[in-house]
């Protein structure tokens, strides 16, 4: 039994020192002291061994267990030391090389033309007021001086969530909103997303946004409305920019107009931008039909008013001179980063 334990020990002691990692350790390890290792064998053979004998051999058999595991553990310091460093070496920092970039978002060019008229028209005393998109029929049309049936109702034709409930087709919804529970004067901006069943082109989606303008007060005139929208088109184009008003039709407003600017690129000599017109047109407009004042309870014999509604898309591809509306929603970061 001396023997066998000398030649267990000499063998285990070899192939711990040609262990070449944790691994091939780990499985010596089981190999000769694990459960069916064997050591453990040897031990088994002991109810073989004559009792007086017995205290010996078990000597025997801890001292080979001692010198086997601490052979083991001075090859595990040496490889763990050795895979540390390994690791370190394969981990290495280089800190001259440049850092990786954060990506940092910035405002979209609609964001950008919202918050260039909401500047404006804060700055010359308006308030900003948001109205739902899904929104009563009521307020997309009947209180606009739009009935059923109305022939305006097809040029803004729409998603109906149900027969009196529509995705708005236009952000004067909110006048009507506005009237019924302030009294003048009003005057307020509100911005805000519109939809209508169109065909996406270049110039048209199913969804976009516009700004609505309402004004409310004692004897206010066109004369109010022409200073105003003036004055926001020389902030918005530069201070040369004229405006011109078409006749138009709207029916919640009376008169009603379309509102031309001079073309900033050309100056209205009439270039490729303004396909060699001189004028873009940029919004409408017109006074308050005294019906609609009515309707949400307030006297017109007593108060006038403006109102007009502007595309902010358009605003934003005339000043940012983009030349597809879809670009404006495709979310390409080669277009998105021009600005
Ligand atoms: N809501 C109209 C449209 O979507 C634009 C508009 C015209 C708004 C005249 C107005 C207005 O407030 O007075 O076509």
């Amino acid at each position: 039994m001396k023997e066998r334990l000398q030649a267990i020990k000499e063998e285990a002691i070899t192939k711990i020192k040609n262990a070449e990692d944790m691994d091939i350790l780990n499985e010596i390890r089981v190999e000769i002291l694990g459960k069916k290792g064997q050591l453990t064998e040897v031990l088994k053979g002991m109810k073989d061994v004559a009792p007086e004998e017995r205290p010996k051999v078990g000597q025997l058999v801890n001292d080979t267990r001692k010198a086997i595991e601490e052979k083991m553990e001075e090859v595990r310091e040496k490889l763990a030391a050795k895979a540390r460093e390994a690791k370190l070496k394969a981990e290495v920092i280089d800190v001259t090389l440049p850092a990786k970039k954060n990506k940092v978002g910035h405002k979209h060019p609609n964001t950008l033309a919202l918050e260039e008229l909401e500047r404006i028209f804060v700055g010359m005393g308006y308030e900003v007021v948001e109205g739902p998109e899904v929104e009563f029929d009521y307020y997309n049309f009947e209180a606009l001086n739009i009935p059923a049936n109305h022939p305006a109702k097809d040029e803004q034709d729409t998603f109906y969530i149900n027969k009196n409930i529509v995705l708005r087709t236009q952000t004067s919804s909110v006048q009507a909103r506005v009237m019924e529970n302030t009294k003048p004067p009003i005057r307020i901006v509100s911005p805000g997303r519109v939809f209508r069943s169109d065909q996406v082109d270049a110039t048209h989606s199913p969804s976009f946004h516009q700004i609505e303008g309402l004004v409310i007060d004692r004897n206010v005139t066109m004369a109010d409305l022409k200073g105003t929208l003036e004055q926001f088109a020389k902030e918005l184009f530069g201070k040369d920019t004229q405006i011109k008003f078409r006749p138009h039709h709207f029916p919640f407003t009376e008169p009603s107009a379309e509102v031309d600017v001079t073309c900033f690129k050309c100056g209205g000599k009439g270039c490729r931008f303004c396909k060699g017109e001189g004028w873009i047109e940029i919004l409408g407009c017109g006074m308050v039909h005294p019906h609609v004042l009515e309707m949400s309870g307030i006297d017109p014999n007593e108060y006038q008013g403006f109102a007009f509604g502007v595309g902010l898309e358009r605003i934003a591809l005339l000043k940012y001179e983009i030349d597809d509306m879809r670009l404006l929603y495709e979310n390409d970061d080669r277009f998105l980063n021009q600005f």
